[in-house]
């Protein structure tokens, strides 16, 4: 089973921040998944959700903020050891590049870019993260993916050699999905594998995500209900997305790697 660091090691650190990523690179893991928006001058913003309020202390859409606004919004982090509080901020897609990059050329790390553009289609974002990909010289080394199947076709229009994961709650859609457009992989709701012979229906990696019920964010102290790797893997899963990649990692998997 493959393991992906979901928004980074983001039970341990805020999610989506350049620590949850930095923590995720130096484990022995497949990859590291993360949220892109668009900001209102339109840049590229790590970020999950639609507006700020859940994640920062500003409120608002994130695409009426820009960037420079929205770097002026603070995430609170782990204390100092003087118990002061800390903060950081929301990340640009450049920073995120810049700080993998040597973790993808040396160990083959790879990137997880789902593109949030399933509630606001934001046009553009398919050439502004392909474009990025390709100056940053990282265009081997990420798999994008969306809950909006126009954009997944989109990618894959502009660039065929891009990989593609297409992302729904059942997988049963994703294969539909993959019935009739290309695609590179099958991003299902780990909870909702509605196909027995999943393997025998299809060749693609499905990676299996996890919600908030499962698996908290941080600060949550809520425990964390780990997978059963085996079960899924004889489900036909090839991979998850997990809040908690260090919880997965024992010896044999950290040789392995
Ligand atoms: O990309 C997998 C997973 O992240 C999809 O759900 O809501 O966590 O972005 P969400
Ligand atoms: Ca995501």
């Amino acid at each position: 089973m493959k393991i992906w660091a979901h928004r980074g090691c983001s039970y341990a650190w805020p999610e989506n921040t350049l620590e949850a990523f930095y923590a995720a690179c130096k484990l022995p893991i497949e990859g590291i998944e993360l949220d892109i928006q668009l900001s209102k001058d339109g840049r590229l913003v790590v970020i999950h959700d639609e507006t700020v309020n859940r994640t920062t202390d500003g409120s608002g859409s994130v695409a009426e903020f820009t960037f420079r606004e929205l770097r002026c919004l603070r995430i609170q982090t782990h204390p100092s050891k003087d118990g002061q509080k800390c903060f950081t901020s929301i990340p640009s897609m450049e920073e995120v590049f810049e700080l993998i990059r040597p973790y993808c050329l040396k160990k083959g790390l790879l990137l997880n870019i789902e593109l949030k553009n399933n509630v606001i289609p934001y046009e553009g974002m398919e050439d502004k993260i392909l474009n990025m990909a390709k100056q940053f010289g990282l265009e081997d080394y990420v798999i994008y993916s969306s809950f909006n199947p126009d954009s997944v076709r989109l990618i894959k229009e502009k660039n065929p050699a891009a990989r593609t994961g297409i992302l729904a709650s059942p997988v049963s859609a994703c294969l539909e999905f993959a019935k009739s457009n290309p695609v590179d992989a099958l991003h299902p709701y780990v909870k909702n594998l509605d196909i027995t012979d999943l393997r025998a229906k299809t060749g693609l990696p499905v990676r299996a995500w996890n919600v908030k019920t499962y698996e908290p964010f941080y600060p949550s102290k809520d425990f964390v209900e780990l997978q059963d790797l085996e079960e899924l893997e004889n489900a036909g899963v090839t991979d998850i997305f997990t809040n908690v990649p260090e919880r997965y990692l024992n010896e044999e998997r950290t040789n392995a790697l």
